[in-house]
């Protein structure tokens, strides 16, 4: 058996509980000062003060066997994160990560006053990515999806959920899923997989958008389904796109064919996404910059998890969803990163959290249950990633500084060190490798 145990996290948050944490809850994160985890094969195995564990692993008490050596006579393989802290890895809950091609003009024509809903209703926007994706082989999808996933890893992203929705045809849907199928089996971070045929309406669509639904209820769903290409239905429900009955219809459908939900919902106009999310038992419902205060009081009731994409809405340059109102209602929040070609080209998780903290009134410890424990409820997962504790996927995020409260003093730096993922070292950050190059020259 394959054993680690990180020692002397000046702070290790367990963000402990294998359901969303709401409201008042979200401020809670279990944080225990001087501690460790002990990690056996790809399950953490003990969570606990350094004293705790060193007794649990054997150590001498006093003896400074652990301080002395990484190899020890009880064959743990010993990490020492003395000044450092330590969390469960990120879970970045809602990304368009698997594309071809890129939409850069599109934000500079933004920055000179066109809108998002302007750009795409003359042609940019999600269908201007159609063509691209459609045109990428397999591996071409896979090769960029690749390098992408590393920039994620280097964040302490550790499960990244990617839909599909560049394609809107057969062929290319099923390639995209294909696609992350593959990079899921060969990549150390996890990926969850959701079908995203309704993304937009396609010129030859345009009047005919329950038509199109139809084709994809039809003749796509089923075979994503029987390969096992995705556990969740997603619809971009925003007027002039998929309007409520139409995304209510092919949800309903969805999920009697056994789909998992999710809602693009209230992103630029408040068209109730929150409560149709609430009526048809998605597990969240995603954007909400519009969502209404009845919206918020129906996903607080009937459990929805409220995804905040504060990244795009900063892109965007749109006020930030009421992630405050939300919680202060008693809602669960998670925070995403919606990395897409399009309103938000950035996976950056240090964005997410100055974002959080100083624009939408988070605390962090808030804004780090979002990131991690109600990631991880909004794809269905608390049960088995998200959290630090006994029994859970031994995915870790060590972070160069000793408190939870550098992350959004160190505005905008990426403080991951090392990250651990299935307890294998995915990531190790080499700070002082720039100035040792310039030394040789
Ligand atoms: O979540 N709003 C719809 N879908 C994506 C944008 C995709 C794109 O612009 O390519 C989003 O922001
Ligand atoms: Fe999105």
């Amino acid at each position: 058996m394959k054993k680690l145990y990180i020692r002397r996290a000046s702070e290790l948050v367990t963000c402990r509980g294998s359901a969303p944490k709401k409201g008042a809850e979200m401020a809670d994160i279990g944080l225990i000062k001087n501690g460790g985890v002990l990690i056996h094969d790809d399950r953490i195995f003990a969570v606990g003060t350094t004293e705790e564990l060193d007794l649990l692993a054997g150590f001498e008490e006093g003896s400074g066997q652990a301080d002395a050596c990484t190899e020890t006579a009880s064959g743990y393989t010993v990490l020492d994160a003395s000044g450092k802290t330590v969390l469960p890895g990120f879970v970045d809950s809602h990304t368009h990560f698997i594309f071809g091609g890129y939409r850069a003009e599109e934000f500079s024509w933004r920055l000179k006053g066109d809108t998002y809903m302007s750009i795409m209703e003359r042609g940019g926007g999600i269908n201007a990515t159609v063509g691209p994706t459609r045109d990428a082989s397999i591996q071409e999808l896979v090769s960029v999806g690749r390098e992408r996933m590393n920039r994620m890893l280097e964040f302490g992203v550790t499960t990244v959920e990617g839909k599909s929705g560049y394609g809107m045809d057969r062929n290319t849907e099923l390639k995209q899923l294909r696609a992350m199928k593959e990079l899921d089996a060969s990549h150390p971070v996890d990926i969850v997989t959701t079908f995203l045929g309704p993304h937009s309406v396609l010129p030859q669509y345009k009047g005919k958008e329950r038509e199109f639904i139809d084709m994809l209820l039809q003749d796509v769903m089923p075979v994503v389904k029987e390969e096992g290409l995705a556990e969740f239905a997603d619809i971009f429900c925003e007027k002039g796109v998929f309007g409520i009955e139409d995304s209510e219809y092919y949800l309903t459908r969805a999920k009697e064919m056994g789909f998992k939900l999710k809602v693009h919902a209230d992103e630029m106009n408040s068209l109730g996404g929150a409560e149709l999310a609430a009526r048809t038992g998605a597990y969240s419902a995603d954007h909400l910059l519009k969502a209404s205060d009845e919206g918020i009081r129906q996903m607080a009731k009937a459990g929805v998890i409220s995804t905040l994409l504060p990244a795009t809405a900063f892109c965007l340059k749109e006020p930030f969803a009421p992630a405050r109102k939300m919680i202060d209602s008693g809602c669960a929040v998670a925070l995403a990163s919606d990395l897409n070609p399009g309103s938000c080209f950035t996976n950056s998780i240090p964005l997410l959290i100055a974002l959080g903290c100083i624009y939408m009134n988070m605390s962090i410890e808030e804004v780090i249950t979002a990131l991690t424990i109600n990631g991880a409820a909004a794809l269905g997962r608390a049960d088995c990633i998200g959290s630090l504790e006994k029994g859970k996927k031994a995915d870790v995020v060590i972070l160069k500084y000793p408190s939870i409260h550098f992350m959004p003093y160190h505005t905008g730096i990426n403080l991951v060190e090392t990250v651990i993922k299935n307890g294998d070292v995915a990531y190790q950050k080499e700070w002082e490798r720039l100035p040792e190059l310039k030394r040789e020259n």
